[in-house]
């Protein structure tokens, strides 16, 4: 594996997806347990990617690094803060060069260099520094410069050390792809067999081994990690998983009964809860966005607790957790429990051995292929992200299951008419929403007094960012017609058209 050393820069997670995009598996550790993680995972390691990180390597209280990580003889490749960091700490010099900084794509002048392994000699790259390297250490030569960075980038081939000033991980470096797999590849010599054909075979055999007869309980939501989780799990140890599905009536149409469709031939025992009346209950007369969704967290854990507790023995409690939720929250520290609704800490109504998560290594994307290959529905697996409080949140105000079912009705007709398009795949997250304001309109002779109703659509990499999309106005159009015509209680009909910031992909 390649082991990607974090030093607290914006694209670290990019590079570990670029690594395993080549199929080399790869693990993100904070700076200061590198050499403990090198020591300990020493034969698995076959290459070493600094990253880049907001800090000078001058400053007193930067990151810095132990001199023993060079003493491996594991092939290195230092970027942007990384480049410096490997020349400060092997004795080169890095100075700030304000006047000379560089933000954005720039065009660097490459030499032979393994790296730069079958690239032209001209390469355009994403710079973004101000600090930049002003003396080799001993041992190393310059592989390339640009206009304003004499040394853009730096190896020491004896010593197996790389170093680039640019990111080759962003879109923006035209050949980052090809300079990340010369690296991997032909530098390290990893063998590119990560593929999720591969995991699913790992993983079941080492469930089938940890688990043995033991039982497994799952809270399954039907979003994309439980769902990968359930069925990854079922086919380790089949009728010893039981699956609770809670479901609280605010799903999507149909929704419901599409999860129970997948799961219940599968194997596991799979039990669906109708707490739609006890939700429904609990959320009578709450009109705050904060409140319903503590509502909505509390009331789950309860219905789980009272189907978990008729359930005589679970030994292990399984979790759909995925990488990124394991890195954001500080590489391992400490357990990373994922509630699928919002829902903090554990259930502590069963004594239980340990806690399983066996996507915990792996990014959505590849937690999709993962599905894909458990042979898992597409619908299931292309899954946009759908909140836990569900549609509780895109009814604004007072919860009803009137409301709801007008909702329902609608956001259906917007998702059909949209999925028809291929404006589709450029949009990562669409729905409607019921708004709690009502205004007059005309329908044949008679006036009305109606919901309106608005769309969202947007194109986001993250979620944390993201833009409303431009869907063309004749899908707008029809979608607009469908609904006032097949759904009763909506006479008006908007289309959101801000970006995040300032407002957010979901209403409340
Ligand atoms: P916002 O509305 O914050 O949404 O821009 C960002 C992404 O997160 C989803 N979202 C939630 N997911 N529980 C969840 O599990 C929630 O309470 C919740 N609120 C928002 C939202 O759908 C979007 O994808």
């Amino acid at each position: 594996m390649i082991l990607v050393v974090d030093f607290g820069g914006q694209y670290n997670h990019l590079i570990a997806r670029r690594v395993r995009d080549l199929n080399v598996y790869c693990e993100v550790v904070p700076y200061n347990k590198a050499i403990d993680t090198i020591k300990e995972k020493r034969d698995e390691i076959g290459g070493i990617i600094f990253t880049g990180g907001p800090n000078s390597v001058y400053e007193e209280n930067s990151p810095q690094i132990d001199k023993e990580i060079f003493e491996f003889g594991i092939p290195i490749l230092g970027l942007c803060y990384g480049m410096q960091l490997m020349a400060h700490t092997l004795g080169g010099k890095v100075v700030a060069a304000p006047k000379e900084r560089e933000f954005g794509k720039t065009e660097i002048v490459t030499k032979n260099s393994k790296i730069f392994d079958e690239l032209d000699e001209n390469q355009k790259v994403w710079m973004s520094h101000v600090d930049r390297v002003e003396k080799l250490p001993a041992g190393f030569e310059i592989v390339a410069n640009s206009k304003n960075c004499p040394i853009a980038a730096m190896e020491n081939l004896d010593k197996n050390l790389y170093a680039l000033q640019f990111h080759p991980e962003v879109n923006h470096t035209e050949n980052g792809n090809k300079m990340l797999a010369n690296f991997v590849l032909n530098i390290c010599g990893e063998e590119p067999s990560w593929t999720m054909e591969n995991y699913a075979k790992v993983a079941i055999r080492q469930i089938k081994e940890k688990v043995g007869d033991g039982k497994v309980l799952l809270a399954l939501s039907g979003g994309v990690d439980s769902s990968v989780t359930a069925a990854l799990i079922s086919k380790a140890v089949g009728e010893n998983l039981t699956c609770i599905f809670v479901d609280h009536g605010l799903m999507r149409k149909n929704e419901g009964d599409e999860v129970e469709e997948a799961f219940k031939d599968s194997g596991m025992k799979f039990i669906r809860v109708d707490a739609e009346k006890r939700f429904l209950d609990r959320l009578a007369g709450v009109t705050d966005p904060e409140t319903k969704r503590k509502t909505i967290g509390e009331e789950f854990i309860r219905v789980f607790e009272e189907e978990g507790k008729k359930i005589k023995s679970v030994d292990y409690l399984a979790q759909g957790t995925i990488y990124p939720d394991v890195i954001e929250s500080g590489l391992g520290d400490s357990a990373v429990i994922k509630s699928h609704h919002n829902v903090g800490g554990l259930p502590d109504f069963v004594d239980f051995k340990d806690i399983i998560e066996p996507l915990r290594m792996l990014f959505k994307d590849e937690v999709r292929d993962l599905g894909r290959e458990l042979g898992l529905a597409d619908y299931l697996v292309d899954r946009q992200p759908f909140p836990g409080p569900g549609l509780a949140i895109r009814v604004m105000g007072e919860i009803t299951k009137e409301k709801l079912d007008i909702l329902r009705d609608a956001d259906k007709i917007f998702r059909e008419e949209l999925e028809k398009s291929e404006i589709a795949r450029e949009v990562n997250q669409y729905f409607a929403v019921l708004t709690n304001n009502r205004t007059v309109g005309v329908m044949g002779d008679f006036r009305t007094y109606d919901y309106t109703l608005a769309l969202r659509a947007v194109s986001t990499t993250d979620f944390m960012t993201a833009d409303f999309s431009r869907i063309p106005w004749d899908i707008l159009d029809k979608v607009s017609n469908r609904i006032v015509n097949e759904v009763d209680h909506i006479n008006r009909i908007v289309y959101d058209i801000t970006s995040k910031p300032p407002a957010t992909i979901e209403w409340e």
